[in-house]
């Protein structure tokens, strides 16, 4: 039931079974599997966020895995704040900071989280609007990443056609992209909305070029506003891609909980592979979007 707003974000049009995996419903706007959205109404019902909470969001493909493996080897290698984290040789990124939505709440809606040690880092691919509004007023820090579009769309087509096996046409699954019926899609309104909250104090919104340009002064820039020291080239070193993924070869065949094995989080780590991939028309697609949706905003491809 509920109100014809609610009906209408529940119905699960045909379109929306992409791709291969299962229903997925509409709700306030952004394409979910349901037990994601019922994980959010239990986050907002029940988490409470510390000043220290540290809160990793992206959009899926977007540089997620590497952005959970520099907070946690930050804070390892922190002399200003006490932690006692495992080598990352050890673990992988996914095992050492867990999803809100997921492995918290997805599980047990009413999570006790205050028995985890602090600062306790959390990772979410929810849009901001889904989250209890004490992030933004708690004192809790914020880390947005954000990549090209192109690029995101491109990593998440390989990951959907490695993972099922099945061969997607890209332009099927393109279309689909931009229409926003994509896992926590629409791409264009989850990045606007962590825009648009950067100013915050406890926000910081970074991009997965910025990181990969220039690694050391972005390892500091997220130091910095977490307020610690770190050692930031053994940081940069220990999370590299080539170190991550060697990692991940290690560990063999450990399997994420989306039923995706570890490994595959470490396919190019480039910038500009949508180049191999997409045509100029689908690229100006995108940048037509993108201008219509983020018009004003300040924010551009
Ligand atoms: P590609 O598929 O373009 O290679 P997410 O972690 O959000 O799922 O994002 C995965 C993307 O980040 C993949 O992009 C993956 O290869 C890349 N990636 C993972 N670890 C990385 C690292 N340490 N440095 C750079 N890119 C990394």
């Amino acid at each position: 039931m509920g109100t014809p707003q609610q009906q209408e974000d529940r119905l699960s049009p045909p379109e929306a079974k992409w791709w291969v995996d299962g229903q997925r419903i509409r709700h306030k706007g952004f394409w979910f599997k349901p037990e994601f959205i019922t994980a959010s109404e239990a986050i907002r019902a029940h988490y409470t966020p510390l000043p220290s909470d540290i809160i990793l969001a992206s959009f899926p493909k977007t540089g997620t895995t590497w952005l959970k493996a520099l907070t946690f080897s930050i804070l390892r290698h922190s002399s200003t704040i006490h932690d006692d984290r495992d080598h990352l040789d050890n673990l992988n990124p996914h095992e050492v900071v867990p999803f809100l939505e997921i492995e918290l709440f997805g599980e047990n809606p009413s999570k006790d989280t205050t028995k985890i040690s602090c600062p306790r880092v959390f990772n979410t691919h929810l849009p901001l609007s889904f989250l209890p509004d004490t992030v933004m007023t708690s004192g809790s820090k914020v880390i947005y990443i954000t990549r090209h579009p192109a690029d995101t769309f491109v990593s998440l087509w390989h990951l959907y056609n490695n993972k099922f096996g099945t061969e997607i046409s890209i332009q099927e699954a393109f279309d689909d992209f931009c229409k926003g019926i994509v896992p926590a899609g629409p791409y264009f309104e989850h990045v606007l909305e962590f825009w648009e909250a950067r100013d915050r104090d406890g926000v910081l919104f970074l991009t997965y070029e910025e990181l990969k340009g220039k690694p050391e002064e972005n390892v500091k820039r997220i130091a910095d506003f977490l307020g610690c020291k770190t050692m930031v080239e053994k940081v940069v070193k220990e999370c590299s891609f080539e170190n991550l993924r060697g990692a991940s070869k290690e560990t063999g065949e450990g399997v994420h909980w989306s039923g995706t094995k570890y490994k595959m989080f470490f396919r190019k780590g480039v910038v500009g592979d949508w180049k191999n991939h997409l045509t100029q028309e689908m690229m100006k697609e995108l940048e037509d979007i993108a201008e219509m949706k983020w018009r004003g905003s300040g924010l551009d491809l």
